[in-house]
């Protein structure tokens, strides 16, 4: 039997066997920004529109401007609003396709349900078919779905979607515009599985479904092991228990995701009329106020870090590769944890972090009630708020990498009285941490308003999800916060505060704790700030104004802003405190909007370990050390200085007992780490600097820390050679020379994903040494998608061909493969295959 006849075979099986089809709806859609009532109208002429593929970010696709209304804390792009409009066709002969759209489905029955589903719009989405309007959706970040089966009908038909992001600023970050993640046209029998309506949950599956004409339904769910072969059935009933023993069971772990499968199938009529198939992984965990975290009865710190939606120049539009090549370089620097900060993310993330081994915090909001925007979903919170916790949960609680629900970051509901509001945009994203006065507090006795409303939405979750704990993002440590005077909070997360943590078991008994946000540390990739052992706080203070005309910060881990701290510290106080499960760092990458510590025209963040380009920063090194066990060497900054320079030189490393630096083959001395205990930096009385103010630490060994050793040396050109060893015996070594005048260009995969592959350039002397001021024009010719060099400052076009090198370096990335040209004056031309 040849191998497409079999294939045809098992595809009129599965047909026969299931009503239920789902086919991707994201190809040949018409774009236009732009605005009128007409463009609902199924007889609008949009043959002139953009032809495109969601997801799609059009704001991505502009110029960073000033008077852009979203602000250097949006990101500087624009906003407004702008119109989908997709043609597909509906036939009731058999296998009809509509070449046009490329919407493959089978007969379609005049019974069946047609849905159309969205898994994200930003934002105030309004969805016509034929004319005729589904449904407003104003959270950009919900995932939502209409019954279009009353709309519908035989021949073509046309989906118009109005987006509307023209009221800004409306978040602290940059949103994107537009259908930026999938969309999916299901048909059902008009007995079938609700959307989102299975729930496996302690070896049980939950099942609800509709069932119009009250027929005799069975429900059959079949667990699968990953190679597909059953485990276990269960018939019946809508509830119920697996027959297998938990012991026999893979547990899901971070090492080994094992994931199984649920099939669940609608039997009416002796036919199957319904069918799906739902993942699902099985572990046990808990957070312990005494210990921490447990996995599978393995006790270790969440090692995470917060995430926000945006793929650097990609912008917001969901591209899986680039959410691969995100997990992948997280998962090199040894972070098990993601949070989804601060809204409901892309289901494509989940499903990443459940079989690649991450934990997730799945967050639903950044504000409640109390607005932090002009024009932020606060003013749909009332309405919408308990539509929009409720489907999170749903769509969200099957996931084995999820252990706990953030309902909200940083509220204002943690006071009483807090004014963001009144702020500009800039000052609202600096306020969230400033000290608020003791009589915004809760009192004793007290449930306030804001501890119903904190109660409310813990019990919507509870609702839908009794097995994971609830947690909030909260910045006042105190424990009359409203929030934790409401009860409802089962794991303290505090963001920042790290000089709290001392008090946490004594105000919080018996409550578990994690940092749900940590360090904020700020760093341009490749530019350093010395003397290193100075620590520069930008802003001093919230309200005080930073600038610095270089608009960088330091990437020797010494430079944070005023609410936060170094990397060191804060690890430092969750590695050596049992009851602190782990810690969130802000961030994990670079995003776009929030150039804390300044204004435009930076337009991205510096918290980043790896910058908006993906590139890592110095510090992604020192976790590295901590989190990984293979042996590892970083050596920085670079070796190009001016004669006679003073250099402060760090290295992070592991599996090894000492360091030894060489500058010209001459030993500059062994160094070995030291004990954070041993050199007690005094975490409560951090130094305040003043602008360009700087303090030193006399004597080279101070310069070590519990992290990193470092050496100060006078710069001559040449080598410098840092070689690391266990016991006596060398473990790694690492090599820095002198560059040259840059020569020219050396391309490079840095990612090759199933459609984009992502390529650096590099700057390089005659040698192939990168040099480290280097800032040529490249021009890339071949399919580009888009460009960047992790400069937050920098004005070229995310979309545009071409980019300046940022410290040496920049990012394109191209579609399919092919050939990838790179030009730049005096450098020549190169080219890769990819
Ligand atoms: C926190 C907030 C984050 C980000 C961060 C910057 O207050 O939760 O969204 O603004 O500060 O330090």
């Amino acid at each position: 039997m040849n191998r497409s006849f079999i294939a045809i075979i098992a595809l009129l099986c599965s047909l026969a066997a299931s009503a239920r089809e789902r086919v991707c709806f994201d190809s040949d859609w018409k774009f236009i920004l732009g605005d009128s009532a007409q463009m609902a109208s199924p007889e609008y002429n949009d043959a002139h529109w953009r032809t495109l593929n969601v997801p799609h970010d059009w704001a991505i696709e502009g110029d960073f401007y000033a008077g852009n209304p979203s602000g250097a804390s949006g990101g500087a792009l624009p906003g407004g609003i702008g119109w989908y409009r997709k043609h597909f066709q509906v036939s009731s002969r058999a296998t009809s396709r509509d070449l046009s759209t490329s919407v493959e489905m089978t007969e379609w029955n005049p019974s069946d349900l047609l849905f159309l589903e969205f898994d994200g719009v930003y934002m105030n989405s309004t969805v016509y078919v034929n004319g005729h309007k589904v449904g407003f959706r104003p959270y950009g970040y919900s995932s939502f779905e209409y019954d279009i089966t009353p709309y519908v009908h035989e021949g073509e038909n046309v989906v118009a979607v109005r987006v509307d992001n023209s009221d800004q600023p409306n978040s602290r970050w940059y949103s994107g515009c537009g259908i930026y993640r999938h969309v999916w046209l299901t048909k059902t029998n008009p007995i079938h599985i609700k959307h989102w309506g299975v729930y496996i949950h302690d070896g049980k599956v939950e099942v609800d479904y509709v069932n119009p004409t009250n027929q005799k339904v069975t429900v059959k769910n079949t667990l699968l092991d990953a190679t597909g072969k059953v485990i276990a059935r269960a018939n019946n009933v809508s509830c119920l228990m697996f027959n297998v023993s938990w012991s026999k069971l893979h547990k899901w772990s971070l090492d080994a995701p094992y994931i199984y499968k649920v099939r669940t199938q609608l039997i009416a009529g002796g036919k199957v009329v319904d069918e799906v198939e739902t993942t699902t992984g099985f572990r046990d965990f808990r957070f312990d106020a005494k210990t921490g975290f447990w996995l599978n009865g393995k006790n270790f710190k969440i090692n995470g870090v917060c995430e926000h939606h945006d793929f650097g120049c990609l912008g917001a539009a969901l591209s899986e590769d680039a959410l691969h090549r995100k997990l992948v370089k997280l998962k090199a620097m040894g972070v098990n944890a993601i949070r989804c900060s601060h809204n409901p993310p892309a289901p494509e993330l989940l499903n990443m972090c459940d079989t690649m081994g991450f934990i997730v915090m799945d967050e639903s909001f950044d504000m409640w009630r109390r607005k932090k925007t002009q024009n932020d979903y606060a003013r749909f919170f009332d309405e919408w708020h308990e539509r929009d916790l409720t489907d999170l949960v749903l769509r969200d609680r099957n996931h084995p990498s999820i252990l706990m629900w953030s309902i909200g970051n940083e509220v204002l509901e943690q006071w009483s009285s807090a004014d963001a509001d009144t702020l500009t945009l800039e000052q609202a994203n600096l306020i969230l941490n400033a000290g608020h006065d003791a009589s915004t507090l809760a009192k004793d006795g007290e449930l306030s308003v804001q501890s119903l409303l904190t109660q409310h939405l813990a019990e919507i979750v509870r609702r839908y999800d009794t097995t994971r704990p609830i947690t909030a993002g909260c910045n006042e440590p105190s424990p009359n916060n409203h929030l934790f005077k409401s009860g409802a909070i089962d794991i303290i997360g505090f963001n920042y505060h790290h000089e709290n943590v001392k008090d946490v078991p004594r105000n919080f008994p018996g409550k578990p704790f994690i940092f749900s946000e940590s360090v904020s540390a700020l760093q341009s990739r490749g530019y350093y700030m010395m003397p290193s052992d100075s620590i520069y706080k930008a802003p001093k203070q919230w309200w005080l104004p930073y600038t610095d005309p270089s608009f960088m910060c330091s990437a020797y881990d010494n430079m944070h802003a005023s609410w936060s701290s170094t990397h060191e510290e804060t690890w430092d106080v969750v590695k050596h405190n049992a009851f602190v499960g782990g810690q969130f760092i802000w961030t994990g990458f670079d995003y776009i909007g929030e150039p804390t510590p300044y204004g435009f025209p930076a337009r991205s963040s510096y918290f980043g370990l790896i910058d908006l380009a993906g590139f890592p920063k110095d510090t992604y090194y020192m976790y590295q050390s901590e989190w990984t066990d293979k042996p590892m060497l970083h050596l920085f900054p670079h070796w190009n200085w001016l004669p006679g320079q003073e250099i402060d030189l760090w290295a992070y490393y592991n599996q090894a007992d000492e360091a030894e630096l060489f500058v010209n083959g001459q030993s500059m001395g062994v160094k070995k780490k030291v004990s954070s205990r041993a050199t007690s930096r005094d975490l409560s009385t951090s130094v305040e600097m003043t602008e360009g103010e700087a303090l030193m630490t006399d004597g080279t060994d101070a310069l070590s820390t519990e992290y990193h050793v470092a050496w100060r040396v006078r710069f001559e050109p040449g080598e410098i050679k840092v070689v690391t060893r266990k016991n006596g015996t060398p473990v790694c070594t690492q090599t820095i020379r002198t560059a040259g005048a840059p020569d020219h260009i050396r391309l490079s995969v840095d990612y090759k994903g199933k459609d984009l592959t992502f390529i650096t350039a590099e700057v390089v002397d005659k040698d192939g040494n990168l040099c480290p001021w280097a800032d040529n024009q490249i021009h890339f010719l071949g399919n580009v998608v888009a460009t960047d060099n992790g400069c937050q400052t920098s004005m070229e076009r995310f979309t545009a061909p071409t980019r300046r090198a940022f410290h040496g370096k920049c990012l394109v990335i191209v579609r399919g493969s092919g050939t990838l040209a790179a030009q730049s004056i005096d450098l020549g031309q190169a080219s890769l295959n990819f």
